[in-house]
């Protein structure tokens, strides 16, 4: 049996609601109905379900999911070691067996034979089935499902089943207002709030690429990461370029661009 302990948020995270995010959660989670968390990377998706986690003091056991994930990496398999086999849950079973908020991160990069598993734990019968060990574990009263989603990244290949994505509420997240977010880089990196508003002002500029040379904005992570080297001494200018710039594109006009709009700020 695993030690449930370890599942728990310890300290509370930092997380500053965008709107009545907070609220729809706690509901959908008294209902404990699975959630879909929509939004471009970095925008605070993760931050959210630890911090719900912790407010509801519930686990969490969170999954990367990736193309190579299989159903047995969800659900369990069994396992020779010395003394025979031994059957090991997955982190889907554990999260049902301990109630915990299940949190399967980027769930469209699964399979679909994969995907399929959530579904007999996202109806009526809230049960996974362990088909190999011949076990049908019923989830704990407090188990919820929760997965990620960028809907920008998918194609028409590569997208959720929609008997899959019509078994979930679910919450839209963007990049936060001006406001908000740069209260966000200030608190999560210390930087004073002039800087951290010209920060958000250069992601709000190559935000606006999107679509024209570029496939996602500026996200709010990586305002964090510039913010966090110029705490720490680095020239405003020389962080931006590592963390706001150099990760986004190779291209030489395009980066050309977005050194312009950091050279407009610094
Ligand atoms: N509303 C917010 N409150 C507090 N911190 C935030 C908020 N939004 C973003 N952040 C900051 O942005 C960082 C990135 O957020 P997070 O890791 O939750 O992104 P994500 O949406 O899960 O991205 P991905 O899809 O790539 O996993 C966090 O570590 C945190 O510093
Ligand atoms: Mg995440």
């Amino acid at each position: 049996m695993s030690d449930i302990e370890q599942y728990f948020v310890k300290e509370e995270p930092y997380y500053r609601p965008l709107d009545n995010e907070v609220e729809l959660f706690e509901a959908a989670y008294a209902a404990r109905m699975p959630v879909m968390l929509k939004g471009p990377t970095g925008c605070g998706k993760t931050r959210f379900v630890e911090y719900m986690a912790f407010r509801l003091k519930r686990p969490l056991v969170t999954v990367a999911c990736n193309e190579d994930m299989t159903a047995s990496d969800l659900v369990g398999r069994f396992l020779l070691d010395a003394t025979g086999t031994r059957w090991q849950d997955g982190p889907l079973t554990t999260a049902a067996r301990i109630g915990a908020i299940c949190y399967l991160d980027e769930i469209v990069e699964a399979r679909q034979d994969t995907t399929v598993v959530i579904h007999p734990l996202t109806d009526h019968r809230r049960a996974i089935p362990l088909d190999k060990k011949g076990e049908l574990v019923s989830a704990h009263p407090d188990f919820q499902l929760v997965i990620s989603y960028n809907p920008g990244y998918q194609n028409l290949l590569k997208d959720l089943k929609q008997s899959t994505k019509q078994r979930f509420g679910a919450l839209d997240f963007g990049y936060p207002e001006t406001a908000i977010e740069t209260e966000v880089v200030a608190h999560e990196t210390g930087v004073d709030a002039k800087t951290a508003g010209k920060l958000v002002q250069i992601a709000q500029r190559a935000r606006n690429l999107k679509g024209h040379g570029l496939d996602e904005g500026i996200s709010t992570r990586l305002l964090v990461y510039a913010g966090q080297l110029i705490a720490k001494g680095v020239e405003p200018k020389a962080a931006c370029q590592m963390t706001l710039v150099r990760p986004l594109t190779d291209d030489p006009d395009m980066r050309d661009t977005l050194d312009a709009a950091v050279a407009t700020f610094f």
